[in-house]
């Protein structure tokens, strides 16, 4: 009793600390109502003479090796036609949400830096981390949903039911958020960005999944696969299965962490996010080039050269320089280059701050001859590892009221996020040397052949997609 009634102290403690950093910052001031019940809804939750019938459960079908993966162009075209949908109100609720949704990701980039995480390469994905956290607090009940909202950075005032999260509003508008980025300006069939997040709910025999809540996940992730499996007997043999599992139904070409699979957990949940974008005008050198891991050692990788138009500034203080390089009509490719090699965990600490996107300046720009690796990364952490770096660890743990999930209170075990993330060239030929020099006698050069850091964002609302790093291009596969 008393060692629950401390951690619990813990938790309240740590988000109080977490919320007080987050209030500090200017970012807070605006009102988030559009994302909270309105007072209809909140009348209907709270009217205590309604019969509210008990909500339908079922058991998740036993895990199978053999499926037939998910077709991503048909994901893609269901989100770009929820995104022809939206009215302005849908877009300021998604305007509210790639903020804290923002936000949340620095921190948590932080957190896997802090705990070692990052040195050789990684990708974070807030939007990711964000609907993780939200479909937890879509299937909580207080005090953890209480607790939820308040690590989302937006407190619950005084219990009042009006200053709640409607979990399915902000799921909608991490959907707008992650539509708008593959759609804006790409009117042609041949998208040259696609994005897919799939979830997979992997529950102990026995637990039976609220369909409400599963159902409540689409917004966020179109393709949900609930299954169930062993955890207990061989968590090792449960991690494979899983393994195979997803890289049957998703096709993908992704290393899954081999571990992580905990024997006394009757959830998981796990989210995998693939990432494709083709660089137009850029094409691949011919054989592999030399990339710096530091200041004695190189490997040879892959590269991708272009010349185009972009934004390049130097911080000359600061020692690094940033290039700003459309992806589309509102996806921005930012890269972030130490100028020296053995810098990069400073300029790491200094640019991924929750002001990063404000701190972007914006000059004109320029004729640029672009050479950078092509861009392969993956990346896997466990949220309830990132939460216990936070000194959260018992958020989700044990005590966590997951009612709405299920009738038996689920014990989450694992909470995986996985990112394949593909940069590549969009055109298939090299054009000749000196058709490149002719077209562009005044292009800078500009050349990553050493460790940077890399952001995917959206103009339109200013949501972060990804926050990555390229320590080594050989060891992040
Ligand atoms: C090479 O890097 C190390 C740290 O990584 C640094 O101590 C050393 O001074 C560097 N050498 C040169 C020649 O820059
Ligand atoms: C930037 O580089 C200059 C020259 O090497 C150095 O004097 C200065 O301390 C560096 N600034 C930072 C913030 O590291």
């Amino acid at each position: 009793m008393t060692s629950t009634a401390m951690s619990l102290k813990a938790i309240v403690f740590c988000i109080l600390t977490w919320v007080s950093l987050a209030t500090g910052d200017r970012v807070y001031i605006h009102p988030f109502h559009l994302l909270f019940y309105s007072k209809s809804s909140c009348a209907e939750l709270e009217n205590p003479n309604a019969e509210t019938p008990p909500e339908p459960t079922f058991a998740p079908v036993p895990i199978q090796a053999k499926t037939s993966p998910v077709d991503e162009k048909t994901l893609h075209d269901q989100l770009v036609l929820a995104t022809e949908k939206l009215g302005s109100e849908d877009r300021q609720r998604a305007a509210q949400v790639a903020m804290i949704a923002n936000f949340m990701g620095f921190r948590m980039y932080k957190m896997l830096s802090e705990a070692g995480g990052v040195a050789s390469g990684a990708i974070l994905s807030p939007p990711a981390l964000f609907g993780t956290l939200v479909s937890f607090y879509l299937g909580s009940l207080d005090p953890t949903a209480s607790q939820l909202q308040a690590l989302l950075g937006v407190p619950v005032k005084d219990r009042d039911c009006t200053s709640r999260l409607d979990g399915h509003k902000v799921l909608a508008a991490l959907q707008a958020i992650q539509g708008l980025l593959v759609t804006q300006g790409d009117t042609s069939s041949q998208a040259h960005l696609l994005q897919s997040t799939i979830v997979g709910l992997f529950t102990a025999p026995g637990l039976r999944l609220k369909q409400p809540f599963v159902q409540g996940l689409a917004p966020f992730a179109p393709a949900v696969f609930p299954r169930s499996l062993d955890l207990a007997t061989d968590p090792g043999l449960a991690t494979e299965k899983i393994n195979r599992f997803i890289k049957a139904v998703t096709g993908w070409k992704m290393n899954l962490p081999l571990e992580g699979v905990s024997a006394d957990s009757t959830l998981l949940f796990n989210t995998y996010v693939h990432f494709q974008g083709k660089m137009k005008g850029f094409s691949q050198l011919a054989g592999p080039r030399e990339f710096w891991v530091d200041n004695s050692t190189t490997v040879s990788v892959p590269m991708l050269s272009g010349t185009g138009t972009f934004q390049h500034w130097s911080d000359s203080q600061n020692n690094f320089s940033m290039t700003r390089v459309p992806l589309g009509e509102s996806a921005t490719l930012l890269l972030i280059q130490p100028h020296c090699i053995s810098d990069l965990d400073r300029v790491e600490a200094l640019v991924f701050q929750h002001d990063f996107l404000t701190r972007i300046k914006n000059p004109p720009p320029r004729t640029i001859r672009l050479t950078l690796p092509q861009l392969e990364i993956q990346g896997s952490y466990n949220l309830q590892d990132l939460l216990a770096q936070a000194k959260l660890s018992t958020l989700l743990g044990a005590e966590a009221n997951l009612g709405k999930i299920s009738d038996t209170n689920p014990r989450v075990g694992e909470v995986l996020n996985s990112v394949l993330f593909e940069l590549k060239a969009g055109e298939e030929e090299q054009p000749t040397e000196s058709a490149q020099q002719s077209g562009s006698p005044e292009a800078l050069d500009v050349t990553l052949s050493s460790p940077f850091l890399f952001a995917i964002y959206e103009r339109y609302l200013g949501a972060l997609h990804f926050l990555g790093r390229m320590g080594n291009p050989q060891s992040v596969l």
